[in-house]
């Protein structure tokens, strides 16, 4: 299984690094420029093409985005001091009426950005771009690369044109993750590299962190201790299983709550509201949960009956929550569509093991209480047996 797995995965890699060349190197420039470099972008369907002249520090590039609408404005830049959006010194194409191109420099400075005409912080000597039949545009430009620099942060990006000038994109992943380096000596460009790069992988961190806690670690726990209190052998082995699982889940947790607040405030941008709202509800409940288990009446207390009702009820608020939160997540890094497969799957599974051991405790309960009860109804009748056997005697 794991071979045919492996083989497969190294089908797909080479196919794609072919068709991604194939992309690349087989276009046709209209002017027929030759580029002897050419990578094709992680998303959105871009390529960047590129001659790098070691002589005067500059590069002749050609950022070829495939399959714009001709109604939307396309954008490449590099960030020479940060990453990401803000920043960045962009190339811009902006489609006119007439159906021409018109291309020119915009540095950005805010997230407000209509991208308006402004000079870089590098020069760049030319510029052009144009559409062609297939609908791929293609600007055209050549960068004075600043401060003897060959590696970059780039970003590239499309979206709607309003009133003539460009407006906001959309905010899909593909949009989300056009970030990347870009090496115009060794030919590299990395997938998501540099300080956004970094942000994804905080992100997935983040995700995994509290998916496997909040999300499956703690609705296990909480099964602990429903299903397997019901087994006389298992006391008082359950409750241990059942803390040692909730404060490491609580660990993980807080860890992956941590890393959620530090990515909420790094995000100026965006925010998340709903998403942050439960996450600090999680982390105020689950506290609770703790402080619960250390401040709980013994069993015999006459409080505990009001413990217990108090310590469930935040458990399943806690648990339901941090499974809509995992949802809520998923959807805002918005992952391949497996994962949130995967995740769905191991609820659904989880579901269904609850189901059953639900059905099977009710039924455990129910014998023993009938076990009882026939105890009981057997003690009453020997009695009333004798009672009747010495009724009889006195009659
Ligand atoms: C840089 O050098 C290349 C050849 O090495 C030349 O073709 C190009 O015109 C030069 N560019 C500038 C802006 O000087
Ligand atoms: C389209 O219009 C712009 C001005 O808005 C002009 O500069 C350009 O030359 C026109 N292109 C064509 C092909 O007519």
């Amino acid at each position: 299984m794991g071979k045919i797995l492996t083989l497969l995965f190294f089908i797909l890699i080479s196919n794609s690094i072919i068709s991604s060349a194939q992309d690349c190197n087989t276009y046709t420039f209209t002017n027929n420029a030759i580029f002897t470099t050419c990578v094709t972008l992680p998303v959105q369907n871009s390529h960047l093409h590129w001659n790098y002249h070691p002589t005067n520090g500059t590069v002749d590039v050609a950022f070829r985005h495939t399959g714009v609408s001709a109604s939307d404005w396309v954008a490449w830049a590099l960030n020479v001091d940060g990453a990401g959006m803000v920043g960045a010194q962009a190339l811009v194409a902006l489609p006119d009426t007439n159906g021409s191109v018109q291309a020119y420099t915009s540095a950005v400075t805010g997230y407000g950005t209509t991208l308006q005409r402004s000079a870089l912080s590098f020069d760049v000597p030319v510029i052009r771009a144009e559409r062609d039949g297939n609908g791929d545009v293609i600007i055209y430009g050549t960068l004075v690369l600043p401060g003897g620099r060959t590696s970059f942060n780039h970003v590239w990006q499309m979206g709607p044109v309003s009133n003539g000038a460009p407006g906001a994109h959309a905010m899909g992943s593909e949009n989300r993750n056009s970030v990347g380096t870009v090496d115009f000596v060794t030919g590299q460009a990395g997938a998501g590299g540099g300080v956004g790069g970094s942000l994804l992988h905080r992100r997935n961190t983040h995700g995994v962190l509290n998916a496997v806690s909040w999300g499956v670690m703690m609705p296990m726990g909480a099964m602990v201790a429903r299903y397997l209190k019901v087994f006389k052998v298992a006391n008082p082995a359950w409750f241990y299983i059942h803390v040692t699982c909730q404060v490491i889940a609580y660990g993980v947790g807080v860890a992956g709550w941590a890393t959620g607040l530090k990515l909420g405030s790094d995000s100026e941008a965006l925010k998340y509201t709903t998403h942050r709202n439960i996450g600090i509800t999680l982390f105020v409940f689950g506290t609770l949960q703790v402080f619960a288990l250390l401040l709980r009446p013994k069993p015999d207390h006459k409080y505990r009956i009001y413990w217990n009702v108090y310590h469930t009820s935040i458990g399943y608020a806690v648990i339901s929550l941090s499974i809509a939160n995992v949802f809520k997540g998923l959807d805002i890094l918005d992952p391949e569509k497996k994962w949130k497969n995967a995740y769905l799957g191991v609820i659904i599974t989880l579901g269904v093991i609850a189901a059953i051991l639900e059905a099977f405790t009710w039924f455990v309960v129910l014998r023993r209480k009938n076990v009882e009860k026939e105890q009981v109804n057997g003690a009453y009748g020997a009695n009333g047996y004798g009672r009747h056997n010495g009724h009889n005697s006195t009659a």
